[in-house]
């Protein structure tokens, strides 16, 4: 079997200024260079181990030994496209649509979270003919040009170059830091008048829908308000529009209490959108709908993706699939969930950095601030957490507009004993 050659870390560097984009980011002051996983963790080129809690696409854990098992059979056997009748993609989509309420049951695999909203924006479209649609600030849908243009955290942010004019952006219901918040008991009225707002703006039949995170992750891991989405949702579908929920970080259980993010707040969205953890780090996307909408959709132009619902992936993402359920990852994610929330809450407790706690299983935000009655963002100090951490042995990133919110969203094998270990070491962090 051919290797490629082994390079010392500071070479690997060097190749990344070399050969790279200055724009492709990497973490940690100190850049890991990982070797191999296993689990929820990873090992460097020093032979270090790390426990992850921050990949949340290795979601049954890094090199799974039963996806891979799937993946090397399946490659030694076939690997075709959907123009030849095959089970494998029909027993993926049969088991993946049985996740999902009843009225979500055709579904179109692709390759990846972004190509998976950009299919989700055409079928809007095709279904509504209208072609404006509602944001959340923030948001990150994806690294295409229609995407970039859909995703605030984007056009808004650096080398962006704002909205165009079909998009139409309203607050983040963000009840920590956002324009209504805790204290105040119409917030979620409040952040839905935003939307009203903006539907009565555009006129009826140009709405093709709303899309949002169920917690939006760049966002800060933000649950919504409640009723928050309910509202939404119907003031979308008498504009005419539809309700994409984009659950390519939330889905599969991850936030234990449901198996899909929506389920939190009691709503069935017309087009979920999958993707990172549903193939494990194997690229696949998926878009589940309605079959309205998909017939809207069948308007003569064929749809065909080259890899998309290829045998292989198709092979791995009904492994993964049956490993989450079989393992019962879910309900795992939320018991573990659980003891770090009351750990972190405990933190909170001693550590006047820590603003606010929140989330749920296994996809947490602890969202640091320089004073609790300003609630300045802690953003130097987020980073030199996440460094710290890095440095002994934990994996967290920062996310949110002010990157002061260290994320925790690991593999989900991530365990009690793990959970001890991060909560121990955060606070010897935090101490520091
Ligand atoms: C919420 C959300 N949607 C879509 C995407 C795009 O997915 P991909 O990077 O697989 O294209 C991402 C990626 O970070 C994401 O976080």
């Amino acid at each position: 079997m051919s290797k490629s050659p082994r390079r010392s870390k500071a070479q690997t560097l060097a190749g990344r200024r070399q050969f790279f984009s200055g724009n492709l980011s990497i973490a940690y002051k100190n850049p890991l260079k990982i070797v191999r996983g296993e689990m929820q963790h990873l090992y460097d080129d020093v032979g270090r181990e790390y426990l992850d809690a921050y990949n949340n696409v290795a979601h049954v854990g890094h090199c799974h030994p039963r996806v891979i098992k799937v993946a090397q059979d399946q490659m030694a056997e076939l690997n075709t496209n959907t123009r030849y009748l095959g089970d494998q993609i029909i027993n993926y989509a049969e088991r993946l649509a049985a996740t999902l309420p009843g009225s979500l049951n055709v579904c179109f695999f692709v390759n990846s979270g972004s190509e998976a909203n950009e299919l989700a924006l055409r079928l809007a479209r095709a279904h509504t003919g209208a072609r404006d649609l509602v944001v959340l600030d923030h948001a990150y849908h994806g690294n295409t040009t229609t995407l970039i243009d859909i995703s605030p955290y984007k056009h808004d942010g650096p080398g962006g170059s704002g909205p165009p004019n079909w998009v139409h952006k309203v607050p983040l219901p963000d009840m920590y830091r956002g324009l209504y918040r805790e204290a105040d008991e119409r917030a979620s009225e409040k952040y839905v008048g935003h939307l009203s707002e903006v539907v009565d703006k555009i006129g009826r039949g140009s709405l093709c829908g709303f899309i949002a995170e169920s917690l939006p992750s760049v966002g800060g891991q933000i649950e919504l308000p409640e009723s928050y989405l309910g509202a939404v949702y119907s003031e979308v579908r008498a504009a005419g529009g539809v309700c994409i929920a984009d659950e390519v970080q939330t889905g599969y259980g991850r936030i234990g209490k449901h198996f899909w993010g929506f389920e939190s707040y009691g709503v069935t969205p017309d087009i979920v959108v999958l993707g990172k953890p549903i193939g494990n780090g194997h690229p696949i996307g998926a878009v589940v709908t309605t079959r309205e909408i998909a017939a809207s959709f069948a308007n003569g132009m064929e749809f065909f993706s080259t890899f998309g619902g290829n045998t292989v992936s198709c092979a791995i993402g009904l492994e993964v699939l049956s490993v989450v359920l079989e393992e019962q990852l879910q309900s795992h994610a939320r018991a573990v969930g659980d003891l770090m929330l009351s750990g972190l809450h405990e933190l909170m407790s001693r550590h006047e950095i820590i603003g606010d706690v929140r989330g749920s299983g296994m996809f947490l935000g602890v969202e640091l601030v320089k004073s609790r009655d300003t609630r300045e963002p802690a953003t130097a100090e987020a980073e030199a957490v996440v460094n710290n951490m890095r440095d002994s042995g934990i994996l967290l990133g920062t996310d949110g507009p002010f990157h002061n919110v260290l994320k925790i969203r690991p593999p989900m094998p991530f365990n009690r004993e793990d959970a001890d270990r991060l909560l121990s070491t955060l606070d010897k962090v935090l101490s520091l």
